[in-house]
């Protein structure tokens, strides 16, 4: 039976911003209320256009910040009030891989450093002992030995992922938030690093949080889907339910504009019209509704809910008679 590694309740995060030198400051909703569970070895990807706050929940997730409220439980134990060697502790089992795998490598450090660091500083394991975890890991990422005394610079693109990934897995985690760690590399290397994230998954039993803008990647990879808007979730559920009958416009128009999705799942075609709006003034109501083929009267005054539809949670006045 899988076991709930991550929960999250009514999860915001907002920050106070000046939108120009000597204007107000105003809040800004980077999060505005996500509700999600994941499950050891499952997938849960996280679907948006960007400015939606898929880094944001990234960042609250792997403890880099707080939330501004709600709750976060990661084993069952509160993560915001979490401290000394129990945060600690919960830090070790959500690491993270970012998008770039050229910023997020120090340059100035060998691959083998840069694998042991987090031995170094969280463990008791002795010099040998972490040079064996690093060399042993650079295989289980299919790179090789000789990669020990390199520095980033060395690497491709793909390769460089690799070792981002090599370096989240070092203290074992249970999970592993994953912010689109394929969209920098070239198409033909995108897909390798999937299936090693894949394979990896299965062989350390790892449930990821799997960040991506589109909804092609996610198909192959994701057991649960949550697609976001302007800081909030708009539609989630299991990944089939929602490929084969979307019931969000905004979720249609994303599967509208996937080219690789089987064409019967992109039977309605909604062509996203206008631009974002700025998540420092969003819209009344549903904050699609200026860029909605369905909006009525309802949608600009009254935000709409998560509600169970289908066998999913969508947030549409309509869903039900599109
Ligand atoms: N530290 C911060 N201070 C102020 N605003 C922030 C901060 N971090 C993020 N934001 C704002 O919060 C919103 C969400 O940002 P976030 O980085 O989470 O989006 P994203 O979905 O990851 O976008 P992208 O796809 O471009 O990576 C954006 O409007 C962003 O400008
Ligand atoms: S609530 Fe209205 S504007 Fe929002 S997605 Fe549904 S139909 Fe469109
Ligand atoms: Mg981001």
């Amino acid at each position: 039976m899988p076991e709930t590694l991550l929960n999250a309740q009514d999860l915001c995060r907002y920050y106070e911003v000046r939108p120009y030198t000597f204007a107000a400051k105003k809040t800004l909703k980077a999060l505005d209320g996500a509700n999600f569970e994941l499950r050891s070895g499952s997938t849960l990807a996280v679907v948006g256009e960007s400015g939606c706050g898929k880094s944001t929940l990234a960042r609250l997730i792997t403890m880099i910040e707080p939330p501004t409220s709600g709750e976060l439980n990661i084993r069952g134990a509160d993560v915001v009030h979490a401290a000394g060697r129990a945060r600690r502790e919960m830090r070790r089992h959500v690491q993270i891989i970012f998008q770039d795998p050229y910023g997020s490598l120090n340059p100035r450090k060998k691959v083998g450093v840069i694998l042991e660091e987090p031995l170094r500083i969280n463990t008791t394991m002795d010099k040998r002992e972490r040079r064996a975890a690093a060399h042993e890991m650079l295989q289980r990422v299919g790179l090789r030995s000789e990669h020990y005394n390199r520095f980033p610079h060395m690497f491709s693109g793909g390769q460089r992922q690799r070792i981002a990934i090599a370096r989240a897995l070092m203290l074992k985690p249970s999970i592993v938030v994953a912010d689109e760690p394929v969209s920098a590399l070239d198409v033909s290397i995108q897909a390798q690093v999937l299936n090693l994230l894949l394979d990896l998954q299965d062989e350390f039993d790892l449930a990821y949080v799997f960040i991506s803008h589109g909804l092609s990647v996610v198909e192959h990879i994701a057991e649960e889907v949550m697609v976001m808007y302007l800081g909030r979730p708009v539609e989630q559920g299991d990944k089939s339910t929602i490929f084969d009958n979307p019931q969000h416009p905004y979720t249609r128009a994303l599967l509208a504009a996937t080219p690789f999705v089987d064409p019967q799942r992109r039977a309605h075609r909604i062509v996203l019209k206008g631009e974002l709006p700025s998540p420092l003034s969003p819209p009344d109501g549903c904050a699609f509704h200026a860029r909605c083929p369905h909006a009525t009267e309802v949608c600009e005054t009254e935000r709409p809910q998560l509600r169970t539809l289908l066998g999913r949670q969508v947030a549409c006045h309509h869903a039900e008679s599109l």
